[in-house]
């Protein structure tokens, strides 16, 4: 079957139509087996042996690292098959394929920028804001730190209780190269979000680098433009600002405005995306970041070369056209909370309704042994900050059954502990 008639099939996205896509998605069941399994479902009484989830072993709920559980775009797959035979020679294309993956991004950010046009005989491309690596975004939270502190060191400042691998680079840097390096971590505010006036308070003459995890890595909390721009604006231009916005695409503010324009017009900031989360490519390993040229000649100094492999590339390309995709894997998520919380609240649990994949919940007890415990039941989830919120469990997005899985499993567990 081609795929975009799959796709198509899929097309209904309420919470009915994605119970039934993921059905459609399974083996091939019988219209009253299927039907069976969704009264079975809202009901909890699936089993983790009856889950098969995209990308993962029959019997496997892996609810740990904020993957997609909706899989990837097909028309990037689609992409990639079509490439499968050419992979002998390099890219032929490699200037269409950048010039329309870049105008998608862009499009989807609603910015534009002035297309400069190639020099003649220049086999540069032609300057944009957009960089892209191939080891994920991750590639660019280990560069920068490496751009800027490796020669004479300086200071990092971030937020406790954020995703830091900035902060562990920098560490890793002044261990190897014997430059001095202070990092410092901000406590979150009471409500788990970034202190920054905290953070602007933390600035020394030696900051080099600070960072912003937007949504926030685990906590999911989200700044405002507004807020995200006063910082931008009180924190001197020769410090580097890094906006990681891995998970930005899961606000559900229509209207919220992203970080990317204080990108085009400040040299010192730099937003961070990646294909791993909402375009569900994580084994693709694309990032990609949006800063000045000053930035992207320190960082390029560095990266083996400017632009992804050809099947990450088309695919990337493709993924990036594929709307339907991404509003698919946002209702996934958003099911995924809404289904959880509905839970919560009844049973009276804390948690933080968080604009990321996934979410934070106290389950009263040792996370650690909870998390255990749940994994022993086939079902795993992540401790996030062990230390400063032990009784939390993060858990990231899962299909309806996967999620209905997840919620008898943790009411069992919560009943017996
Ligand atoms: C906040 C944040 N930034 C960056 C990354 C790195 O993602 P990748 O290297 O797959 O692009 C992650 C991964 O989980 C993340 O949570």
């Amino acid at each position: 079957m081609p795929f975009d008639t799959i796709q198509d099939e899929n097309r209904d996205v309420s919470r009915r139509g994605f119970l039934k896509g993921a059905l459609l998605g399974g083996a091939a069941l019988t219209m009253s087996s299927k039907l069976a399994m969704a009264e079975q479902m809202m009901t909890g009484r699936v089993s983790v042996r009856d889950i098969r989830s995209a990308g993962l072993k029959p019997g496997q709920v892996d609810l740990s690292l904020n993957e997609n559980p909706n899989g990837a775009s097909l028309h990037a797959i689609q992409a990639m098959a079509d490439h499968l035979t050419t992979v002998n020679r390099y890219t032929r294309d490699s200037g269409d394929l950048r010039e329309s993956l870049i105008d998608a991004l862009a499009a989807y950010d609603r910015v534009e920028f002035e297309k400069v046009k190639p020099e003649r005989g220049s086999r540069r491309p032609p300057p944009t804001p957009y960089i892209f690596s191939y080891s994920g975004s991750s590639e660019f939270l280990r560069l920068l730190p490496m751009a800027y502190l490796s020669r004479e060191g300086g200071d990092v400042v971030d937020a406790e209780g954020a995703y830091s691998s900035i902060r562990r680079a920098a560490l890793s840097i002044s261990e190897e190269l014997g430059v001095p390096v202070n990092a410092t971590s901000v406590p979150l505010t009471e409500d788990y979000r970034h202190d920054l006036d905290g953070m602007l308070k933390a600035i020394t003459p030696k900051t080099k680098i600070v960072v912003i995890t937007n949504p926030n890595n685990p906590t999911g909390t989200l700044l405002s433009f507004e807020e995200i721009e006063r910082f931008v604006n009180a924190v001197p231009k020769e410090v580097i600002i890094v906006i990681d916005e891995a998970y930005i695409h899961f606000g559900r503010d229509l209207n919220y405005q992203r970080a990317m324009p204080l990108a085009m017009t400040n040299d010192n900031v730099i937003v961070i995306r990646t294909f791993s989360k909402a375009y569900g490519m994580a084994a693709m390993r694309v990032g990609y970041a949006v800063c000045s040229q000053a930035i992207q000649q320190k960082l390029s100094f560095y990266m083996t070369t400017g632009f992804p492999p050809v099947l990450p590339l088309v695919a990337v390309e493709a993924t990036a056209k594929d709307l339907y995709h991404l509003r698919q894997s946002q209702q996934v998520v958003w099911a995924f909370q809404d289904r959880c919380y509905e839970e919560f609240d009844k049973l009276g649990l804390e948690y933080i309704p968080g604009s990321g994949s996934f979410f934070m919940v106290n389950v009263r007890q040792n996370g650690t042994d909870f998390a255990r415990e749940l994994l022993r039941r086939r079902i795993k989830v992540a401790v996030r900050n062990r230390d400063l919120m032990p009784t939390w469990i993060r858990v990231s997005a899962g299909t309806a059954p996967e999620t209905e899985v997840f919620l008898a499993e943790f009411k069992k567990l919560l009943s017996n502990m």
